[in-house]
């Protein structure tokens, strides 16, 4: 099985506004897969009904082959989840709430000693929760979507507001992860996160999917200059076009030594979506 999550024509109403419009996308297996969108845009809803937390009123869809609303017991001890909220008991000890769902998951206890070396909060597994720092409970929460040794992980904004270490252990925690195969799902608002993390990206944007693609080539799309920009070492720019015709100028350079820097002119990833929805993927209007 390819395919670890289909929707098809999924649509959602709250309170008779359309929160999610017709999305149709794939997941396929082994893949880390990016939700990205403006504040408000759909994300968080969507990954309660891919978890069966809430249901579509029209449309499919399917988590490892299942209806996502006739998911079994099985297929939840299959499924990661890292929310908005961590789903972390505070007045618990570190080491406890990843005992607590040692049991639950029935996993050997040792693998808690294991797992929070491997996310460098051993040293605090006695602290309460409640006395963590933001960035700890990011680690843990994410540890907790680990425990099961999931087939998927949907990890709901994992680095918001990180320092950028952390945010970097919790890359190289997801990159291992998917070295693994297991497939993931994430939102972000974090353009290089998507970029250098994502095998494909779905850009959501109220409630609709307005742009689906790797990262580079949704960046190559949106490139209508198609130049290339250099930049001298005395300072001087001068833009060519991307095609044969400015090879011997740039062979000549190259041979003299004269390149401080060359850049194609395609946008940033960060670009094409402010240009798609008129917003920045924080949320401002
Ligand atoms: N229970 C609810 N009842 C009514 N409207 C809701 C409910 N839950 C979410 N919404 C609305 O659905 C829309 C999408 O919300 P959602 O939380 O999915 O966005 P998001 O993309 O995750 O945003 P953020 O990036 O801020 O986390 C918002 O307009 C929100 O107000
Ligand atoms: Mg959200």
């Amino acid at each position: 099985m390819g395919d670890m999550i289909i929707t098809k024509n999924l649509s959602l109403k709250l309170a008779k506004h359309q929160i999610l419009d017709n999305i149709t996308f794939k997941v396929q297996r082994g893949e880390i897969f990016g939700m990205l969108g403006p504040s408000g845009a759909g994300k968080t809803t969507l990954i309660k009904i891919l978890t069966g937390q809430m249901q579509q009123d029209s449309g499919y869809a399917e988590l490892l082959g299942r209806d996502t609303k006739k998911l079994t017991a099985l297929e939840h001890k299959q499924i990661g989840t890292m929310m908005e909220s961590f789903g972390l008991y505070d007045r618990l000890s570190v080491y406890d709430n990843l005992c607590f769902y040692a049991e639950i998951y029935h996993v050997p206890r040792n693998s808690v000693d294991h797992i929070l070396k491997r996310i460098h909060l051993y040293e605090n597994r006695r602290t309460a929760v409640s006395k963590l720092s933001k960035g700890m409970k990011s680690r843990l929460s994410l540890a907790r979507a680990l425990m099961n040794h999931a087939k998927i992980l949907f990890l709901d904004e994992p680095t918001s507001g990180l320092d950028p270490v952390t945010t970097r252990e919790i890359h190289c925690i997801l990159a291992e992860q998917r070295e693994k195969g297991t497939t993931i799902f994430l939102t972000t608002h974090n353009m290089y996160e998507a970029e250098y993390l994502c095998d494909h990206v779905a850009l959501l944007n109220k409630g609709s999917i307005v742009e689906y693609g790797v990262p580079m080539n949704i960046c190559k799309k949106y490139d209508h200059l198609n130049k290339l920009r250099i930049t001298l070492k005395n300072g001087e720019m001068t833009i060519l076009e991307n095609s044969a015709a400015s090879a011997l100028l740039v062979k000549e350079y190259l041979e003299e030594n004269r390149i401080e820097a060359i850049h194609s002119t395609e946008p940033t990833l960060e670009n094409v979506f402010i240009k798609l929805t008129g917003k920045e993927l924080g949320g401002y209007e």
